[in-house]
């Protein structure tokens, strides 16, 4: 029996290159070896109220995006959390069983309500409960997740620990986080610090559907400095960053080049960040191309959402009909 793997996704808009070599090629890679449900946390969203327009916008640019970048609908099982009515049921379910106490103690939640103190919602409270529910209800053992959703899993671990033990059942799996591969490359943003990603801001990041012109200025205006003044120095993190990027998309000559003309403080940065941009337009160019096409066959589409919605609640309704038979909701008619 292939192991369950679950990973949600909010639906936050359209993905970026660290999405892309980061957690979407390793969801390419696993999806042969385990039984893999990806799905798009539209619910999750709305706890920051987001218009009726953009949600709708941004879920199917993330489905598409997922499609792009090469999870196969036939052989993962990839759907709109809120296509799947079970998970509502379940969260309402456990949500019985999860105390305010541990809830106000998360640490995401305290954050949140640091960031935004007056948009303090019950969903905002209970999100870790509904993540819970996702990874539950298909008995999820694996789930991808970044270090900052650990807390999550310790606590999707803790209700369903809980609810076995209320009801006397050996039920709920116990899922931990899992990397398919720890050698992933890393993407820095083109802000000068950190990873790329929308809370270091827009400007950081490239987006897999950046046309080639979007591309080429926000990379000719990625932070860099005055230039190497010591030769064989230490690049300075925005360089680097560069540098680094550069290795992900350009052939192993050119950036040989660069890092030679770096180290004879030669380099010209303009000429350095204009290869750049070229050899990423060309990288993501089959990608973005996958993009534009998937986006504008909405048969496919359609059809592909069908059918993870269909798949993802067969695994649901058994869930459901399991739970309720151990709480005890029972048809009295
Ligand atoms: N909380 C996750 C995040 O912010 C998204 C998410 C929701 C998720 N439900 C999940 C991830 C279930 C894994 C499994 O990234």
């Amino acid at each position: 029996m292939k192991e369950t793997v679950v990973s949600g996704i909010r639906s936050t808009g359209r993905l970026h290159l660290g999405n892309y070599y980061g957690a979407l090629s390793n969801f390419v890679k696993m999806q042969h070896e385990y039984n893999c449900f990806f799905f798009i946390a539209d619910l999750h969203s709305l706890t920051t109220h987001p218009t009726p327009e953009h949600l709708n916008r941004t879920v199917r640019e993330v489905v598409v995006e997922y499609l792009a970048a090469g999870i196969d609908p036939e052989q993962s099982t990839i759907y709109v959390q809120s296509d799947v009515p079970e998970v509502a049921e379940l969260y309402l379910y456990m949500n019985m069983n999860a105390y305010l106490g541990e809830l106000e103690r998360a640490t995401a939640f305290k954050d949140k309500v640091r960031a935004n103190p007056d948009n303090v919602n019950a969903g905002l409270l209970t999100y870790p409960v509904l993540m819970a529910c996702d990874i539950l209800i298909h008995h999820g053992t694996k789930v991808p997740v970044g270090k900052d959703q650990e807390q999550h899993l310790e606590m999707t671990r803790t209700f369903g620990n809980r609810f076995n033990r209320l009801y006397n059942v050996d039920y709920f799996k116990e899922a931990f986080a899992f990397s398919y591969s720890d050698k992933l490359v890393k993407i820095p943003g083109l802000d000068g610090n950190g990873k790329m990603g929308k809370s270091n801001g827009e400007a950081s990041c490239i987006y897999l559907s950046d046309a080639p012109e979007v591309i080429r200025k926000k990379v000719m205006r990625a932070v860099s400095d005055a230039g190497p003044t010591e030769m064989n120095q230490t690049k300075p993190e925005p360089i680097q960053n560069l540098f680094d990027l550069m290795k992900v998309v350009s052939t192993q000559d050119t950036l040989q080049h660069f890092e030679d003309l770096y180290n004879k403080c030669a380099i010209r940065y303009g000429d350095f960040k204009k290869q750049l941009a070229e050899d990423m337009v060309l990288a993501t160019e089959p990608v973005r191309s996958r993009i534009q096409a998937i986006s504008n066959d909405d048969a496919y589409l359609k059809k592909v959402i069908h059918m993870g919605a269909e798949k993802a609640r067969e695994s649901a309704c058994r869930t459901i009909k399991e739970v309720r038979e151990i709480i005890g909701i029972k048809k009295l008619y």
